[in-house]
């Protein structure tokens, strides 16, 4: 369709010219304000002339009928003027085969906008904190960022996906002096993650504990826990290097990391580099040299901060008072090695919108710096995540765990197969795959910034706009294309609205992927595979397909559906969905 769209555009433009002179109006502006008509029976694209009053300096209705006159072309069955609008109708047979070879030739690039080829994007995304929950607050950036590196490889891009572990800080001070005091080496390989965070949560409340204690018993002085001050003592010892700890430190992480692959591998995600926040702590001081160096540095109650007040923003805190360093440091560093490493033309940050202040300061202080790349920074934030029903809340307290989410809906999606096949021996594959792929499209169908109630029940419905209704659905066409024993081939039979609409929306996907690119919005897919799917279905219940007596309209009717087979396929795995072939 958007082939078409830019074709219109040409052809206006050249009728604009030969009508009514030059220089009036670009192709650019003609193709923004070309529309696709809500009712298909007025036509397939429009050209509302309104807004070309201005420019052209006539009526509506003059330049409608003006440029309807000027344009010729046989890719229109026809082209009128109507009130003050152009409309084009398409013609059905000639443009649906067009859609139709398109797919079939371009297989799975098809609809590739090409935009990324020479590129490189690098994509920081999920990014957990070892021995803290990786907790359903982390669905977004998971499934969001892998969406964004999936679109931006189809784009051509070279993508770099980049998993900046939260594994250093202080919390490994507590854990280290929790571990020395309860620790139980057996409990943690055997539960995991799960015994870090008792042992985090433990030492957490101890202190709070010691410290209510002291203030109780001098209410004027300060508070004081004996637990955090060792705590500070062993994270110093880590930070020089003491070996013991570090070898504590890196079983931790390494535990944590095992765990969330679990996750990572139900949702086919891999990270190319898993370069954690430890990996940057000697990159930082170079870089707070050069903003001293600068005169950017300030110091403000003992602490250096980047003033911002000039972009009214907070100042950006650099060093602390006791001169460690701070999350946009960090950060800092972290894209100067990235743009050294990977010579990027766009890095991602994928984070809940909470961290929208923090990417605006950093990013200004990094332009500030003087590098050039600045422009390429671009922070992708999402909306908030709350849980129906406390039937998921976990041991960890309120917090509902990722992999307890999609253990809750493989194992209810598991329940519904097997009673429904009791003899399929694949149950539990088709399970997790459609499980999972309910989870990631019910959160990926809402615009990013969107809060989110969770809704177990709505998600795993087989009859709403769901994950499992359109896997469903791409298992139908499959199912026809593995009855019909062959892809079809479009023919010259006349094909009736209920065909032609599905081959419009397939024509549609190349424009969705461009829009979900630029906007930085996976849902503009996941939307999309609904209008297909929708487009599909009514398809298939309204048209005979192999029970179709005239050959040529079945092999039309083939070829439309192994098109939309092809398109569900790319889109679905463009938004990290599974595509099981039977359910
Ligand atoms: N670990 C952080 C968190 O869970 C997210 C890191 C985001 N990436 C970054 N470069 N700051 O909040």
């Amino acid at each position: 369709m958007l082939i078409l769209k830019k074709k219109t555009a040409e052809l206006l433009a050249a009728a604009v010219k030969e009508k009514f002179g030059e220089g009036l109006l670009s192709e650019e502006e003609i193709f923004s304000g070309l529309e696709y008509p809500p009712d298909s029976s007025m036509g397939d694209i429009a050209l509302p002339c309104f807004r070309l009053s201005k420019a052209l300096r006539r009526s509506p209705v003059d330049i409608a009928a003006g440029l309807a006159e000027a344009i010729r072309c046989d890719e229109f069955a026809s082209v009128t003027a109507l009130k003050g609008y152009l409309n084009f109708k398409i013609d059905p047979t000639a443009f649906s085969a067009r859609v139709v070879n398109d797919v079939a030739t371009l297989g799975d690039k098809y609809g590739s906008p090409k935009s990324g080829e020479g590129k490189t994007v690098v994509l920081d995304y999920s990014s957990p904190n070892v021995a803290k929950p990786f907790h359903i607050g982390h669905l977004g950036t998971t499934v969001i960022g892998h969406s964004l590196k999936l679109l931006h490889e189809f784009a051509g891009y070279k993508c770099v996906g980049i998993n900046y572990l939260g594994d250093w800080g202080t919390q490994f001070g507590k854990l280290i002096v929790a571990y020395k005091l309860w620790g139980d080496k057996e409990a943690i390989l055997r539960g995991g993650v799960d015994e870090l965070v008792k042992l985090y949560v433990k030492i957490n409340n101890a202190i709070k504990d010691e410290e209510d204690a002291s203030l109780a018993a001098n209410p004027d002085g300060e508070k004081h826990s004996e637990l955090a001050d060792a705590s500070r003592r062993e994270f110093t010892k880590l930070e020089h290097g003491d070996e013991e700890n570090l070898a504590l430190w890196r079983w931790f992480v390494d535990v944590s990391l095992a765990e969330y692959q679990k996750t990572y591998k139900l949702l086919g995600i891999d990270f190319d580099s898993y370069k954690g926040e430890s990996f940057y702590t000697d990159k930082m001081p170079a870089q707070v040299e050069k903003l001293r160096e600068m005169g950017l540095l300030e110091i403000d109650d003992g602490a250096s901060i980047v003033n911002l007040e000039k972009w009214n923003m907070p100042v950006c805190l650099i060093l602390k008072r006791d001169g460690s360093t701070l999350y946009p440091t960090r950060d800092i560093a972290a894209a100067v090695y990235r743009y050294n490493t990977y010579n990027f033309d766009k890095a991602i940050y994928v984070t809940s919108a909470a961290q929208s202040l923090h990417f605006a300061q950093w990013f200004k202080v990094v332009e500030l710096m003087g590098y050039e790349w600045y422009p390429g920074l671009v922070h992708v934030p999402y909306g908030t995540v709350s849980i129906n029903g406390a039937k998921l809340a976990t041991r960890t307290g309120n917090v509902v765990l990722l992999k307890d989410l999609f253990a809750e809906a493989i194992s209810r999606v598991y329940d519904i197969t097997k009673e429904k096949h009791p003899d399929h021996d694949e149950c539990m594959a088709i399970a997790e795959k459609v499980g999972v792929g309910a989870i990631v499209f019910y959160y990926l169908s809402n615009n990013r910034m969107r809060d989110i109630n969770f809704m177990m029940e709505d998600a795993l419905s087989f009859d709403g706009n769901t994950g499992p209704y359109v896997q469903y659905t791409y298992a139908r066409t499959c199912s026809v294309l593995e009855r019909a024993g062959t892809k079809g081939e479009m023919t010259d039979a006349p094909l009736g609205e209920v065909e032609f609409e599905l081959a419009k929306c397939i024509s549609r996907f190349p424009e969705r992927v461009a829009a979900a690119i630029d906007e930085y919005e996976p849902s503009l897919v996941t939307r999309y595979i609904l209008d297909l799917a929708a487009a599909y279905n009514r398809f298939y219940h309204e048209c005979k397909i192999l029970s179709c007596e005239d050959e040529k309209i079945r092999s039309s009717r083939i070829a439309l559906t192994a098109a939309a087979n092809q398109v569900l396929r790319t889109a679905l795995h463009l938004i990290c969905m599974q595509t099981p072939d039977k359910i």
